[in-house]
């Protein structure tokens, strides 16, 4: 039996992070320059039930039934079997790679699970759509997360633009013309979880402080969506940079996205702001499409540890 394999894009965020999980509305997109990848290899010498997972990039190899319930690898193979009404599955080997940096912002948790599903599912012979890819991945984001919102598992098992309101069915997004983002890294690792954690003690001790600011954070998104639907896509800038301000007060910035944020400012993009959990990661900046090489050169002579240059746009249909 030949090897299979899934693939799933990074995402980033462009309007509504944090808010998101207080029920306000936000808008992610895929990025198809860093992906995940899962390839399942059948054993047929080994006894059927044995399935082994390696991850060689985190220095991982282990068999299903010694990882623990919470190891969240060993989760996403377990839901797919669950969800399939399969207790012995023929033996086999899935090895997870991804160009996705961890802790970063850009959804690479939710990547490895959707291309895991994806692979698993279609080596057992079953065809999982988007929608049950992404309520797969949401169960496995608990585990690095906590109280994840959705938004990741949903745009990265759609691999499309989103609108998204947490609980709330998918609304895809049809940019009306692409733009350009130039995404730069921090190089600082800060796991989703931390930012999300201290938010919600803060928030708890003083919500009259926090909801005005995830109102706001939720006005931008539908503001923002009105213009990514009618292509006045300049106009997100100020949009981008609003929210920016917003972020800092919830206390999910850090000095390294203050800084790369001015820098790309200052080298011409129209807004910038901090994408996915802050306290280090990623940040994004719009950007006039020619203006993207210099401002991502910009980004790195001001310390991002690698830049990435992605254009949104409506992309392809789910499966
Ligand atoms: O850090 P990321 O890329 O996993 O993004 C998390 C987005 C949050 O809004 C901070 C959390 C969530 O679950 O929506």
């Amino acid at each position: 039996m030949p090897a299979i394999t899934s693939t799933a894009p990074g995402k980033i965020i462009l309007f509504g992070e944090h808010a998101v999980v207080y029920g306000r509305p936000a808008i992610a997109a895929p990025v198809e320059q860093v992906r995940a990848r899962a390839v399942v290899m059948a054993e047929p010498g080994w006894t059927p039930g044995r399935v082994r997972i390696q991850a060689p990039d985190l220095g991982r190899e282990d068999f299903l039934d010694e990882l623990p319930q919470t190891d969240a690898l060993g989760l996403a193979v377990r839901l797919v079997l669950e969800r399939l009404g399969l207790e012995r599955p023929p033996a086999c080997t899935l090895r997870i790679s991804s160009s996705i940096p961890i802790a970063a912002g850009l959804g690479s948790g939710a990547a490895i699970s959707v291309a895991l599903c994806r692979a698993f599912a279609q080596f057992l012979g079953a065809e999982l759509d988007a929608a049950e890819v992404s309520a797969l991945a949401f169960e496995v984001d608990r585990i690095y997360h906590g109280t994840p919102s959705g938004i990741d598992n949903t745009v990265i098992a759609y691999e499309r633009p989103v609108f998204f309101v947490k609980g709330q069915p998918i609304q895809l997004l049809q940019p009306a013309s692409p733009f350009t983002i130039v995404i730069g890294d921090t190089g600082v690792r800060s796991p989703t979880a931390l930012a999300v954690g201290d938010l919600r003690r803060a928030w708890e001790a003083d919500p009259g402080r926090y909801e005005p600011l995830f109102d706001a954070a939720g006005d931008i998104a539908l503001a923002a969506r009105r213009w990514i639907e009618t292509g006045e896509v300049d106009r997100l800038g100020d949009l981008m940079n609003e929210n920016q301000a917003l972020l800092c007060e919830m206390g999910v910035s850090s000095p390294e996205l203050d800084w790369l944020v001015e820098a790309a400012r200052l080298a011409g993009a129209w807004g910038a702001k901090l994408s996915g959990g802050g306290r280090g990661g990623n940040m994004i900046a719009l950007v006039p499409d020619e203006l993207a090489p210099e401002v991502a050169d910009s980004l790195r002579q001001n310390g991002a540890a690698r830049t990435i240059i992605t254009t949104i746009r409506a992309g392809r249909m789910p499966r």
